[in-house]
Order: C-alpha cells, then sequence, then structure tokens
C-alpha cells in the first residue's frame, strides 16, 4: 500500500493494548483466566445490561444467543436480508428457516410493519439487525410477543429512542469485535442478557457443553468451542477504556462526511440522529445517484488510491440462499435498491479532514460532479 493510501478501516491500539498482552503472556494463563469475567462484567456495566458472555465472534454469539430462545429444526425466524450474511447463516445453522421481510428507506433496517405482517405460527423468533450502527426499532417489535435476538454487530454506542443502549433491553443482543469494529479485540464477539438462565446456557455452550461445576471431561449437553481467549480478552478491556473517544473519534469523522459529501448531487447520505435514536457509527456508507455506475466509481475511487467497497449484498440474492431456498430478485425492492447502489467508504477513528475531503473530491469527480 502506497503511503498515500486511503484504507477502508484501520483498528486504534495503542500501549495499553500491548501491555494488557504481554501481562497475559507471562501470567501463562492464556484462556477461561480471570480477564473472561472482567472484560464480561464490564461491557454490561459499560451498557447497562445485566449480564455478559464473551464469545469468539459475532456470528458464534448469534448462534448461542439463537439456541438460547429455542429456535431448533423447522421454526421460522423473521430476519432483515440487508445485512452481513452471518445473521441468516446462524438461522439455517439451527435447521430452521430464514422468513426475510424488507427494509425502511431511512433507516435500512427492518420494517416492523412487515415484519408484523410475516408472523406466523411457525415464527420462533424475530432476529433484527441494528445495521450500519442504527438501532431497529425494538420497541414496535417488542408489542409483537415473540423472543427476540438483536444483531448489534454493527451498533456499539448506539441509543434507542427512549435512552437505552442498544444491548441493554433485556434480550440476547450480540456485539462482534473483528478488526473493522467501533472496538476490536482481532475476533471475538459479546452477548449481552437480560435473563441469568440464558447466560447459564451460552456459557455452557461456549465450552463444548460444560456446567460450570463440573469436571473439564464431563458434559451434560452438545456444546461448541466458541470461547474468547484471555489474550483477546485483554485487548477488548484496553479498548473498552479508550471506548468513548474511539466513538466520538467516528462520530466526527461521520460529521466531516456529512458537510464534505453534502453538495453531491443525487447522493444518499447515512440518516442522521433523531427522535432521541442515536447510531454508533461503525462504517460510513452512501447510495450512489441512480444511474450511476457503480464499479466504474470504485475502480476510479482505487486509482486515486482510496478503497471503497460495495456494501452490503442481499442476503436472499446470493446464490446459497436462492439455490436453498428459491428467492429471485424482486422479492425484496427496497433493500435490492440500496444494495445496488451502496458503497463503503474509508472510515475510521483516525481519519483527519484532510482525508475526509480527499474522499470527497474524488467521489464527485468519480460521478462527474466535480
Ligand atoms: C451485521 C453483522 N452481523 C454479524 C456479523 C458477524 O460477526 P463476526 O464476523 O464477528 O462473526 C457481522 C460482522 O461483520 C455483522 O456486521
Amino acid at each position: 500500500m502506497s503511503p498515500e493510501e486511503i484504507p477502508l478501516a484501520r483498528p486504534l491500539l495503542g500501549e495499553a493494548e500491548e501491555r494488557g498482552v504481554l501481562a497475559v503472556l507471562r501470567s501463562g494463563r492464556l484462556s477461561l483466566g480471570p480477564l473472561l469475567g472482567e472484560f464480561e462484567r464490564r461491557f454490561a456495566a459499560r451498557l447497562g445490561a445485566r449480564h455478559a458472555s464473551a464469545v469468539s465472534s459475532g456470528t458464534s454469539g448469534l448462534h448461542l444467543a439463537l439456541r438460547a430462545v429455542s429456535v431448533s429444526d423447522g421454526a421460522e425466524v423473521i430476519t432483515s436480508p440487508f445485512s452481513f450474511v452471518a445473521s441468516a447463516n446462524v438461522i439455517v445453522y439451527e435447521r430452521a428457516r430464514p422468513v426475510f421481510v424488507d427494509i425502511d428507506p431511512r433507516t435500512l433496517t427492518i420494517d416492523t410493519e412487515a415484519v408484523a405482517a410475516a408472523v406466523g405460527p411457525r415464527t420462533a423468533a424475530l432476529l433484527p439487525v441494528h445495521i450500519f450502527g442504527w438501532p431497529a426499532d425494538i420497541a414496535a417489535l417488542e408489542r409483537l410477543n415473540l423472543p427476540i435476538v438483536e444483531d448489534a454487530c454493527e451498533a456499539l454506542g448506539a441509543v434507542h429512542s427512549d435512552g437505552v443502549a442498544v444491548g441493554a433491553r433485556g434480550h440476547p443482543a450480540v456485539f462482534a469485535f473483528y478488526a473493522n469494529k467501533q472496538l476490536t479485540t482481532g475476533e471475538g464477539g459479546m452477548v449481552t442478557l437480560g435473563d441469568a438462565a440464558h447466560k447459564v446456557r451460552i456459557d455452557s455452550e461456549r465450552n463444548q457443553g460444560r456446567a460450570p461445576d463440573m469436571d473439564w471431561l464431563d458434559h451434560d449437553r452438545l456444546g461448541f468451542n466458541y470461547r474468547l481467549s484471555e489474550i483477546a480478552c485483554a485487548i477488548g478491556l484496553a479498548q473498552l477504556e479508550r471506548l468513548d473517544g474511539m466513538l466520538a473519534a467516528r462520530a466526527r469523522v461521520a460529521a466531516a462526511y456529512g458537510e464534505a459529501l453534502a453538495p453531491i448531487e443525487g447522493l444518499e447520505l447515512p440518516c442522521p440522529d433523531e427522535g432521541g435514536n442515536v447510531r454508533g457509527w461503525f462504517v460510513y456508507t452512501v447510495s450512489l445517484p441512480r444511474g450511476s455506475d457503480r464499479d466504474a466509481t470504485i475502480r476510479s475511487l482505487r486509482e486515486r488510491g482510496i478503497q471503497s467497497k460495495p456494501y452490503l449484498p442481499a442476503i436472499h440474492l446470493m446464490s446459497y440462499y436462492r439455490e436453498t431456498f428459491g428467492h429471485r430478485p424482486g422479492e425484496f425492492p427496497v433493500c435490492e435498491d440500496v444494495a445496488a447502489r451502496s458503497v463503503a467508504l474509508p472510515f475510521y477513528p483516525q481519519m483527519g479532514e484532510g482525508e475526509v475531503a480527499r474522499v470527497a473530491e474524488a467521489l464527485a469527480a468519480a460521478l462527474g460532479r466535480a
């Protein structure tokens, strides 16, 4: 990568993370040590959630959360087709069926009226996604009286209109800590929970189905290896300490983008915070003006040393979902329209205003609006 290239994402790590990792290495306790519980307690406290269980990824957290609310063979789970594929895959892991419904064109989160219309006798749970960090309307979904698992993988720092942090409503909510996320442990995840019984089940199933007080080779249920290492927990604890600063920096970069991109005609920007809803900034995605050539725009940005990518593709149109469930274009028009036009631009907390300006100028030029 040339020095002037602007990457899509870049984690913010420092001496605290280095010190934490070194201390773990020196302790010789690399997994299932004291930092696991500490990271869980501090994360839960930070959000105002009752419990938290650390896991190896957002995907494994979603999988265990679905099992905790008893989704199994032949059930249906209503979810969004505009998400990272993992939120639908975990439903299929349990031999249940993802029932997709369309999204709201402004917030890009699941359309709650479409959810209500899709509820049927086999509906076992709802899996809304706080996509791009926007808090989905969980209060509206709560009125349907079904178990809810929240995909909050992109939404650390988001707040609902009633002032409750995303992840603190009591439903299992899952956060992800991949390197591009608001908080990273390299790979990792956290499930926040209101129900102590859910925590017991998740803690056991992430560790091969072992009960906490059991002999280490005795297992009373089916489980997985979805553990988070002490090294990852040390990084997570250091990241948690600097989380306020990192979230504020992301919000600052987003505001700079908002100003720099506003003059580009036809370009659709992420919806601003309103009515008490606060976005937890994860990516900065724009929808290109109708009729523009997305591939050519991305190529043109790359020639100017700027990384970008189409984000996100519609899940129901991916080959596996078409072939397995018979999905076809046209089923979810809002999702398909956004998926065809959306582009993620470089976005990370240490991004400077000069870099934001360079991206905005390059995008305007690529779209022929310079
Ligand atoms: C919306 C969404 N769901 C689930 C995941 C899965 O998280 P992980 O990659 O940690 O398994 C991600 C992460 O990229 C995500 O963005």
